[in-house]
C-alpha cells in the first residue's frame, strides 16, 4: 500500500557476532523516545492500529481506551491473522484470543472465542464486569452475547480460504509459525504471507501505550496459529505471556509461536528484567535468548518477538528470526522499525 510505503523502515542496530556457532547480534541499540504519550504495536498492521490509538492518546485520553481502540482497527480489517476473516483452525473454524491489562494490574482475557468481531472488547468486559480474568470457548461467547456483542457469521478472507483449502489437501498437522521474514517487508493485512506449501502463517497484534498522564496499558489479539488443533490456545490470551503491564516499570507484548512464549512467561519476564534495570531492548533480547537456550537446535524453526516500553518512554524489541517489524507513534515520530534478531 502506498501509504504504508511512505513510512520509513529503520534498521537500528549494529554489527554481527558469532555465538554458539550462529550468526547473532553483538551490539544492540534501540530507539529512545523520551516522553509520552507513546504507542507501539507489532507488525505493519500496527501503523493503522496506532493511528486508532492516537485518536485517544493525542487528546489526553487514557492508555487503556487507546489500546482497546487501536487493536479494534486490526480486528475490523480483513487479514490473515486477526479477526473473523483470519486463519481458521484445522476444523475450519476461526477462534479468537485476546487480552488487555491496565495501569492498576486489572486484566481480562478471552480464549477460543467464536463469531464475535471484537474479542479485545469482550476481554475488557471480562476485566471490568466479572470477578474473573479469563473466559474461554462457549462461555466466553455466551458472556459476549449477554453483553450485547452481536453473533457474526464467520467470513474467511479469500487468502485464508485458499490457504485452508490447500492445507486440507494433505491435512498434515505441522504447525509452522511466522515465516514472514522479508518476503513481504513485514506482516500485516496488506501482506498476508504464504508458506511454501501455500499455507498462511499467523500472527498477532500486540500493543502497549503510555498516556499523557504517564500510565501504561496493553492489548493483544489474534486468531492464533493457522490450522491449529481445535481448542489450542497460544500466548495471546495469557496475561504474563502475550502481554504484561506493570505501571511502575513498563509493559511488554509478544508475537510468534505462543507455546514458546508461554514456556518462559515471556512478557512478564521482560517486564521483570526491566525492573532489574535492563533497557527494554536488553530485556527483550535476554528473554529471546532464554527461549533459544531451551529450544536448542530447534530454535531456528520458530519465531518469537518481544516488544517493550518502559516508564521513561524508551522502546525496545528483539526477535529470534529477522523480519519482525513494529510500529511506533509519539509526538515526535510515526514509523515502522525493523527489530534486531538472533538469526540473520
Ligand atoms: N502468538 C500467537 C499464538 O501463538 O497464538
Amino acid at each position: 500500500m502506498a501509504s504504508r510505503r511512505k513510512f520509513i523502515y529503520s534498521s537500528l542496530f549494529g554489527g554481527l557476532g558469532t555465538l554458539l556457532g550462529k550468526k547473532v547480534i553483538a551490539g544492540v541499540s534501540y530507539p529512545t523516545v523520551t516522553g509520552n504519550p507513546i504507542v507501539i504495536s507489532t507488525w505493519d498492521a500496527g501503523l493503522a492500529a496506532n493511528a486508532g490509538a492516537w485518536k485517544i492518546l493525542g487528546s489526553n485520553g487514557r492508555a487503556l481506551d487507546a489500546v482497546e481502540a487501536g487493536v479494534r482497527v486490526t480486528e475490523d480489517s480483513i487479514n490473515c491473522c486477526v479477526g473473523l476473516g483470519a486463519n481458521p483452525d484445522r476444523d475450519g473454524i476461526v477462534t479468537l484470543d485476546a487480552c488487555i491489562m491496565d495501569e492498576h494490574g486489572n486484566c481480562g482475557s478471552v480464549g477460543a472465542l467464536e463469531r464475535i468481531k471484537h474479542p479485545i472488547s469482550v476481554a475488557r468486559r471480562v476485566m471490568e464486569k466479572t470477578p474473573h480474568v479469563m473466559l474461554v470457548g462457549q462461555g466466553a461467547q455466551q458472556f459476549a452475547v449477554s453483553e450485547g456483542f452481536p453473533l457474526e457469521e464467520q467470513k474467511l478472507s479469500d487468502d485464508a480460504k485458499k490457504a485452508y483449502e490447500q492445507w486440507l489437501k494433505k491435512s498434515e498437522y505441522k504447525p509452522i509459525i511466522n515465516i514472514e521474514n522479508t518476503k513481504s517487508g513485514g506482516h500485516g493485512p496488506s501482506a498476508p504471507v504464504h508458506l511454501p506449501n501455500g499455507e498462511l502463517n499467523h500472527d498477532t497484534i500486540g500493543m502497549v501505550a503510555m498516556d499523557a498522564a504517564g500510565n501504561l496499558s496493553g492489548s493483544c489479539t489474534t486468531s492464533g496459529m493457522g490450522f491449529k488443533m481445535r481448542g489450542r490456545l497460544g500466548d495471546s490470551p495469557i496475561i504474563g505471556a502475550g502481554l504484561y503491564v506493570d505501571n511502575e516499570v513498563g509493559a511488554c507484548t509478544a508475537t510468534g509461536q505462543g507455546e514458546d512464549v508461554i514456556r518462559i512467561c515471556g512478557s512478564h519476564t521482560v517486564v521483570e528484567l526491566m525492573r532489574q534495570g535492563m533497557s527494554p531492548g536488553q530485556a527483550c533480547k535476554t528473554a529471546v535468548e532464554r527461549i533459544i537456550k531451551i529450544k536448542g537446535d530447534k530454535a531456528g524453526e520458530i519465531q518469537v518477538a518481544f516488544l517493550a516500553l518502559n516508564k521513561k518512554g524508551e522502546v525496545g524489541s528483539f526477535a529470534i528470526q529477522k523480519g519482525f517489524s513494529y510500529a511506533l507513534k509519539s509526538n515526535k515520530e510515526e514509523k515502522m522499525y525493523n527489530a534486531k534478531s538472533y538469526y540473520q
